[in-house]
């Protein structure tokens, strides 16, 4: 079967979005959101049904980030995490996290009801499961950890998918649905309370007192200002970049030859595969996703979804292949996501460090952060405070990725390069020796040559080629940019430099 040849989400495809002006004066409002996906839109939603003038700036489409490109499992399953929170955190904290993700959970589901949003929204049981007889302890572990915590659950030695498995983990009463249809009509409603979307407006600095500035140079003065770019747009001294980490994992949709059984499936085997269904034109497909790996050290991209393929066929059977796509998320060295107001500026906030749950996560941040600046209290302010520092379980992983960008920024210099710019065919892309230095280049499908200087703009680490893709990834951080060098992920927020 042939994979499609350029990525695409079905979301993004299914849906047909507004489209809103970019910013060309100085504003002054209540408060300003940075960012378009689940967390900014959710929480514009919320601030301007509480009457709050809001302005949403989206440095390019709404809902075109990584909420575009999900795979939109509404649930508190979280992988294996209980057992892991519940040692690390203690009972009150890991209960905290799942009623919060609960809560954002329901939130949803009210939601959709309430404002009759049309989204695909459908309750499904959330499954984890391991084909491997080593792992069934970690299940029986987790399961524990739910009965200490009160979250309903309970371990089969079987699960209703139709290929082997040793045993699984249900936890009733979740929910899939499609992000884009549901966001976009939260933005309706956002629009009709009075917010203004300024999209292609990147914002780039605060100032003092409260100040946000976009690239073009314009002010826009506010009472509070929010984060929710994803990767932090400013990092306030916090040093976001060094306390998350970026991995990328890929989707494929397609039409499958057998019939896929009711829930969402997640494995917990070395390779990870996620499954849910869909329906697309009134027929059934699933959305098969898996092959994580931090962003720019993977394999020569493409083959993660030639992979994912492979399994699609061996387990379900293709009888069509209709879109691939891949993006990447931020987890937090202790696994806890960043919400609330930063150390240094408390009418700053950020909503960050998801590990691929921002479904529930992103909705928890905005219901949080709506009750903090309208002055109301939330009971999960320090269990997310960006501040916060639990050393014990952090140290080890934050001492791993500062040798791997050591080793990133070392390797990337001495690598020489035997390919050269003029030996790449059309639609390739790769390092490249340039006047015997080490370059980027990209051929487009028309002959066209791209030529980008490696050494990324945040930290000066080199950047890899992703052929899935057609982007630079680095690997210290994962900020990521576009093979004519613009910035598609941060921390980066300037270009690559392009040679001539
Ligand atoms: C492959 C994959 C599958 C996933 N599956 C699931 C799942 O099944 N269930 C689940 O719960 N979660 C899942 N997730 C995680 C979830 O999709 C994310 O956590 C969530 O979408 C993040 O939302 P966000 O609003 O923080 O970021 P985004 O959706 O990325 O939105 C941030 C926006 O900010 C904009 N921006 C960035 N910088 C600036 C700036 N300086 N100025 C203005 N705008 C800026 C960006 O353009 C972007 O549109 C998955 C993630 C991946 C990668
Ligand atoms: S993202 Fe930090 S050096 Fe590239």
């Amino acid at each position: 079967m042939k994979l499609p040849q350029y990525p695409q989400s079905y979301w993004l495809n299914s849906t047909k979005l507004p489209q809103f002006p970019s910013l060309k004066e100085d504003l002054k409002t209540d408060v300003v959101i940075v960012g378009g996906g689940i967390s900014g839109v959710t929480l514009a939603y919320l601030l301007s049904k509480k009457g709050k003038s809001v302005v949403l700036l989206e440095a390019g489409e709404v809902l075109s980030g990584t909420t575009g490109h999900t795979t939109a499992k509404i649930t508190c399953q979280h992988d294996v995490i209980y057992d892991e929170f519940l040692s690390h955190f203690g009972e009150k904290y890991a209960k905290q996290y799942y009623q919060a993700n609960n809560e954002a959970l329901s939130w949803i589901k009210q939601t959709v009801t309430e404002q009759s949003i049309d989204c695909d929204f459908k309750e499904q049981d959330a499954w984890l499961y391991t084909t491997s007889v080593d792992l069934v302890p970690d299940l029986k572990k987790e399961l524990q950890a739910y009965q200490a915590l009160g979250i309903e659950g309970e371990l089969t030695d079987s699960t209703p998918l139709p290929f082997k498995t040793r045993a699984g983990l249900r936890m009733p009463k979740q929910a899939q649905f499609n992000p884009v249809k549901y966001l976009n009509k939260l933005l309706e409603l956002a629009v009709q309370q009075g917010v203004q979307v300024f999209e292609h407006t990147t914002a780039t600095a605060v100032d003092k007192p409260s100040y946000v500035i976009t690239k073009e140079g314009h002010k826009i003065e506010s009472k509070q200002i929010v984060s929710c770019s994803h990767f932090p747009f400013y990092d306030d001294q916090q040093f976001f970049f060094a306390r998350m980490y970026a991995e990328r994992s890929y989707a494929l949709c397609f039409k499958p030859k057998q019939e896929y059984p009711e829930g969402m499936f997640l494995s917990i085997d070395q390779s990870k595969r996620s499954l849910r269904s869909v329906m697309i034109d009134g027929e059934q497909h699933i959305i098969v996703g898996g092959e994580n790996h931090p962003t720019g050290q993977g394999i020569c991209t493409i083959r993660h979804y030639e992979t994912l393929e492979q399994f699609a066929e061996e387990t379900f059977g293709i009888e069509k292949l209709l879109y691939r796509w891949s993006a990447q998320d931020l987890t937090t060295l202790d696994k806890l996501p960043f919400i609330g107001a930063t150390d240094n500026k408390p009418e700053l906030y950020v909503a960050a460090g998801y590990k691929k749950w921002g479904m529930t996560t992103g909705t928890a941040a905005a219901l949080l952060l709506e009750k903090v600046i309208t002055g109301e209290r939330s009971p999960y302010v320090d269990l997310f405070a960006p501040k916060r520092f639990y050393a014990d379980p952090t140290i080890k992983t934050f001492l791993t990725y500062a040798g791997n960008m050591a080793k990133h920024m070392v390797k990337g210099k001495l690598f020489a390069s035997n390919r050269h710019a003029e030996d790449l065919e059309n639609g390739e892309g790769s390092v490249v020796s340039l006047h015997g230095k080490r370059a980027g280049a990209y051929r487009d499908q028309e002959g066209k040559l791209f030529i980008v200087d490696t050494t990324c703009t945040h930290m000066g680490c080199e950047v890899e080629w992703n052929s899935g893709d057609l982007s630079w990834d680095c690997p210290c951080h994962g900020s990521r940019f576009s093979y004519q060098g613009e910035v598609l992920d941060g921390p980066a927020d300037k270009p690559l430099h392009r040679i001539q």
